[in-house]
């Protein structure tokens, strides 16, 4: 089939790279000249695992281009998803459509043929309508229908997650879409992956019932460790103990410093203000934001207490600034509130993330930027960790000691063992576990 792909961000460059390795011929659109150039010459803008091969295999065979011209891109494909940014709206908090609708609007000019448009981007119950409203209004002629395919993929394994989802949901009203919906992920459907067809508003909210979810398992955990560390329990085991009934599941329930990224905050957000403008507040969810606010915020004086009260004239020594290991995401990153704190504190800071700090220095001021893990050790007064990424899990404990000031290592991610930090001696500080000493 072909296919358009309007916005070639985390999701639509990686939905787009999958499609066309599963065998469609995929045109990708993006605004952003530079953007389209730079992956014209086969260089990645992001950083997701995998994903740099994958697209030049696709390119050099054919399947894949780029593009900024819907008319390149729009009249002779069967399907046009819609997978731009739909950020936070700084008035009242609700998912800020204008791209969406801006590229509705430009696909409408272009369309020939029945065609199918998706909505890949995260939209509020009732974007699929207005999405329908524009094109019907820009283009009396067009034969089209709208669908919802919101994405689940996460960073870090969006290959994977394309590839062998959990499930696909589509939202579509009638036979005619859905056809082409099927032959469409008819290659994962040979692989049993569950489809869940559904109207087209429930597709649209179950996107955001995932995700608060998600959220707030995050959040109830992050609960418990508070009270783990008050009562002298170890929030890792109780993880394990609710996480191994099959009614609670094990994943989300990784303590930590607060939920971050592209999509929690902002789609938890926007839930809520549906929620509140149908008249059916969620308070559940409206609690989850204000703890995982209240969290943040409490990280940086949790790291003040560890280094004795003060951050005076110390400096800390960082691992990690994206929202999460393997991506180069830094929205909503958690280091994004807990580091300016620590700065106001008065701690200079030193800091290292292996794939991030190109993207970091864009949020981040006044940070030393090393280019190593234990470079940013180097006579610090303190270690602390804020992204579990891999290559941080096993580094050498007598190194370290001998390369910090003080031998204090604060642990936001409990990527290592107390026990075994206690005995290399250092004073270890992580989340809802006791803190041990050596
Ligand atoms: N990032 C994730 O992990 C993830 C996961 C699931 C769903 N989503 C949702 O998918 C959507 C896209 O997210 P993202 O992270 O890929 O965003 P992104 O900001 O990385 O990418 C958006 C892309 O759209 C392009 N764009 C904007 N306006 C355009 C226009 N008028 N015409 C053509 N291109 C345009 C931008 O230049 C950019 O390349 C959002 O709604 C998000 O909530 C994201």
């Amino acid at each position: 089939m072909r296919v358009a792909m309007i916005g070639t961000g985390y999701v639509g460059l990686v939905t787009g790279t999958c499609f066309a390795d599963l065998g469609h011929d995929v045109i990708c659109v993006d605004n952003d000249a530079a953007k389209v150039e730079h992956l014209r010459n086969g260089e990645i803008p992001i950083f997701e695992p995998g994903l740099e091969a994958m697209v030049r295999q696709n390119v050099r065979a054919k399947r894949l281009s780029f593009t900024t011209s819907y008319a390149d891109a729009v009249p002779d494909s069967e399907a046009v998803f819609i997978a731009v940014g739909t950020p936070t709206k700084e008035t009242d908090g609700s998912a800020d459509l204008t791209a969406v609708y801006a590229v509705a609007k430009e696909i409408a000019r272009h369309l020939k043929g029945y065609t199918v448009i998706v909505d890949k981007s995260t939209v509020p119950v009732g974007t699929a309508g207005e999405v329908q409203a524009i094109i019907a209004k820009e283009n009396a002629q067009a034969e089209f229908d709208v669908a919802s395919n919101p994405e689940f993929l996460r960073e870090g394994s969006a290959i994977d997650d394309f590839m062998k989802p959990d499930r696909v949901v589509i939202g579509v009203d009638g036979e005619r879409p859905r056809k082409v919906m099927q032959a469409l992920y008819r290659p994962l459907i040979l692989h049993e992956t569950p489809m869940i067809y559904t109207s087209v508003p429930t597709a649209e909210l179950t996107k955001y019932a995932a995700n608060a979810f998600l959220a707030t398992k995050v959040t109830f955990i992050n609960d418990i460790a508070d009270i783990c560390e008050r009562v002298g329990a170890d929030v890792q085991d109780v993880s394990r103990g609710i996480g191994l009934d099959s009614r609670i599941g094990p994943k989300f329930l990784q303590a930590g410093a607060g939920f971050g990224g592209s999509c929690f905050p902002k789609d938890t957000l926007a839930l809520t203000e549906t929620a509140r403008r149908v008249g059916t507040p969620t308070l559940i969810v409206e609690a989850v934001m204000e703890a995982n606010n209240e969290r943040k915020r409490r990280m940086a004086q949790k790291i003040i207490a560890a280094c004795d009260g003060s951050l005076e004239g110390k400096t800390l020594g960082v691992l990690g600034v994206t929202f999460k290991p393997n991506t180069d995401d830094m929205r909503d990153a958690p280091s994004l509130d807990i580091v300016p704190k620590l700065q106001q504190a008065g701690a200079r800071i030193r800091a290292y993330d292996p794939e991030g700090m190109k993207e970091a220095r864009k949020y981040l001021t006044d940070i030393e930027w090393i280019e190593n893990a234990y470079g940013v050790m180097d006579q610090a007064d303190a270690l602390l960790i804020l992204t579990e990424w891999n290559e941080f899990r096993a580094l050498d404990f007598k190194r370290i000691k001998s390369l910090l000031k003080s031998p204090l290592i604060i642990d936001l991610r409990n990527i290592y063992v107390p026990a075994e930090v206690a005995q290399a001696g250092f004073s270890y500080h992580s989340v809802g576990r006791e803190v041990t000493s050596g």
